[in-house]
């Protein structure tokens, strides 16, 4: 039987550092603020930025909100964030997604200062993730990599084989691994015979967005299992990409969902937005 990684633990054991580092930036006269952009009235957004907003205030993070309307036009929210990029207060600035289908979601992306992207979104991060020079980082990604190093577990030398090629989570922990010295497989929906390269994986990464989708004949004895799903299953229940009861028989540790990586994922947004405030204070 697997040992649970248990995501939530993980999360309050990061959150306690990063809320001691976010009193020290105080005492220093430095007031670490996070600006997050809401576009129209997705309610899963919705959850998300109150969450967001809830894990600035249990660490002490200043967080502005700026709800716009759904007919906000392109121009309208690249304003809006040419103002937070100058306003020297304001560390890290977010725009949730998805945004409304009118609106140039790349151009919006990227309008964001490299030094307060704290998504890891712009393509000048990303690229420095690329050549191991990240400074903020990928959230999901990075999550993983946080709980791995809290369980004690090398990736060095290791097989990690990441199901899932998203620009959000499947390629940049490719990178992430890489720069931790695996041997990395990315797989996707093209690949041929998929279980015959998941079964040769030390870590195995399961992010397709498809309900209990990595059976246990697709896992080598003794791998351990992160699970970047958030599924419903037939019954709508939530579940991950990953069959946990069967798998976890096999694996000798495994992710849960939920209560797994996605704790992980607004910690490490913390994690960035600290980040940004001493780069941008020149504290290090
Ligand atoms: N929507 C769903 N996940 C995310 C995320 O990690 N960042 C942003 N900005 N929007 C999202």
């Amino acid at each position: 039987m697997a040992k649970i990684i248990d995501g939530k633990k993980i999360r309050d054991y990061n959150l306690g550092i990063l809320a001691n580092e976010v009193a020290e930036l105080k005492e220093n006269g430095i007031e670490t603020c996070l600006a997050v952009i809401i576009v129209g009235n997705d309610s899963a957004s919705r959850i998300y930025v109150n969450n967001k907003k809830a894990a600035c205030e249990k660490i002490g993070i200043k967080s502005l909100e700026f709800a716009l309307p759904e007919e906000t036009t392109t121009e309208e929210l690249i304003a809006l964030i040419d103002k937070l990029n100058a306003d020297g207060s304001v560390n890290g600035i977010l725009c949730q997604l998805p945004v409304p289908k009118h609106i140039n979601k790349n151009e919006v992306l990227e309008r964001i200062f490299p030094s307060k992207d704290v998504d890891c979104f712009h393509p000048e991060n990303v690229g420095r993730l690329s050549i191991g020079k990240g400074h903020l980082m990928p959230c999901t990604p990075m999550g993983m990599v946080k709980m791995l190093e809290y369980e004690g577990i090398d990736p060095a030398g290791k097989h990690c084989v990441v199901i899932g090629r998203s620009d959000i989570v499947g390629k940049p922990m490719a990178m992430l691994m890489l720069s931790k010295n695996a041997t990395v497989t990315v797989c996707h929906s093209k690949t041929v015979d998929l279980p015959s390269i998941t079964r040769q994986a030390d870590i195995l990464v399961a992010a397709v967005g498809i309900a209990n989708f990595v059976k246990a004949d697709m896992v080598k004895d003794g791998a351990v299992v992160l699970d970047v799903g958030m599924d419903r299953d037939e019954n709508g229940k939530l579940c991950g990409d990953v069959d946990f009861d069967a798998v976890s028989e096999k694996a000798s540790a495994i992710t849960p969902v939920p209560g797994g990586v996605g704790p992980m994922t607004i910690t490490m947004l913390m994690r960035n937005t600290v980040e940004a405030a001493k780069e941008q204070n020149k504290i290090y």
